[in-house]
C-alpha cells in the first residue's frame, strides 16, 4: 500500500503541475499575477516578503545539494558526512527560519489588514494551508535531526533522484521515518494545485513582467463595462498592438 503511495503520488503531482501550468498559461495570462496586495499595504510587505523569497532561495539551494547530489560525490571531493551534516544543518536552519519568520510577517498582515483579508480567497487559504505546512515539517525534520540521527541521503533522496530516471524506488521512502513522509506529501499536494494558485508567478517574476502588456481594470459598473472605450485600452496608437496570445 505504502509503496504504491510513493511510486504514484509523485507522477500525480507533477503530471498536475506540468499539465496544469499549460492550461493555465493557454486559458488565463491575465491572473498569471502574484495578485498583488501592496496597493493595500507595503510596510509589513516590504518586511516579510524579501525574507520570505530569499530564505526560500537557500531552502531551494540546500535541497538541489542534499536531493540531487549522491552522497558518494561529496565524499569523493573530501567531504565527509559528519562535515557535510554540519554545513546542511546550520544552513538550512537558517534559510529555514528566515522563510518561515517571512511567512509569518506576510500571514500576520493578511490576518490582520482588513483590505488584505477580503482580498484572500479560498484557493489562498489552501495554498498558504500546504505552503505554512510544508515549511514546517520540512523545518522539524532539519531539527529533530541536528544530532545526526538519520540520513536522508541514503533514502529520500535517492527515492527523488530515481523518479527523473523513471526507475522508482517506492521502498526506500516506505522505510523513512514518518515525519519525513509527512513532510514529501505535503509538498507533493502543495506542487499538485500549484498551477491554479497565485505561486504561478514563480515562472515569470520579476523579468516576465517586464515584457507583457499591462493589466487592464474595468469598471464593474454594467453601463461602463459594455464600453468599447474599456474593452480597447490596452491598444493605443503609440503602443505596437498586444500580441493576440496576450489578449
Ligand atoms: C519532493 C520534494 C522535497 C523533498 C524530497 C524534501 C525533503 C526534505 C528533507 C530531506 C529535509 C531535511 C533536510 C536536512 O535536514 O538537511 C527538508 C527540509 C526542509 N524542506 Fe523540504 N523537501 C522537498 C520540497 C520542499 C519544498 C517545495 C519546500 C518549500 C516550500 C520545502 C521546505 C523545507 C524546509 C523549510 C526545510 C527545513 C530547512 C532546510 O533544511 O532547508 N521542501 N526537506
Amino acid at each position: 500500500m505504502t509503496t504504491t503511495l510513493w511510486m504514484t503520488a509523485p507522477y500525480i503531482a507533477f503530471t498536475s503541475f506540468v499539465l496544469g501550468h499549460i492550461w493555465r498559461y493557454r486559458n488565463d495570462q491575465f491572473g498569471w499575477t502574484t495578485r498583488s496586495s501592496q496597493i493595500y499595504e507595503s510596510r509589513l510587505l516590504r518586511m516579510g516578503s524579501p525574507l520570505f523569497h530569499f530564505g526560500l532561495l537557500g531552502v531551494f539551494g540546500g535541497h538541489v545539494v542534499g536531493l540531487m547530489i549522491p552522497q558518494t560525490w561529496t565524499a569523493a571531493v573530501g567531504i565527509s558526512e559528519h562535515v557535510y551534516h554540519l554545513m546542511s544543518v546550520s544552513m538550512g536552519s537558517l534559510a529555514g527560519l528566515a522563510v518561515i519568520a517571512g511567512l509569518g510577517i506576510l500571514l500576520y498582515r493578511r490576518v490582520k489588514v482588513p483590505a488584505v483579508r477580503q482580498a484572500t480567497t479560498r484557493n489562498d487559504k489552501l495554498m498558504y494551508l500546504l505552503l505554512a505546512g510544508a515549511l514546517l515539517t520540512g523545518m522539524l525534520n532539519t531539527l529533530t535531526n541536528v544530532f545526526d540521527t538519520y540520513n536522508y541521503r541514503e533514502t529520500v533522496s535517492p527515492w527523488f533522484r530515481n523518479l527523473f530516471t523513471l526507475h522508482p524506488a517506492p521502498h526506500l521512502m516506505a522505510e523513512a521515518p514518518f515525519t519525513f513522509q509527512l513532510h514529501v506529501l505535503v509538498v507533493l499536494a502543495l506542487f499538485a494545485i500549484w498551477p491554479y494558485t497565485r505561486l504561478v508567478h514563480m515562472f515569470s517574476a520579476p523579468v516576465g513582467y517586464l515584457f507583457r502588456p499591462f493589466v487592464v481594470y474595468r469598471s464593474r459598473d454594467p453601463q461602463r463595462a459594455g464600453s468599447h472605450r474599456y474593452a480597447k485600452a490596452w491598444v493605443t496608437p503609440e503602443a505596437p498592438p498586444a500580441r493576440s496570445r496576450w489578449v
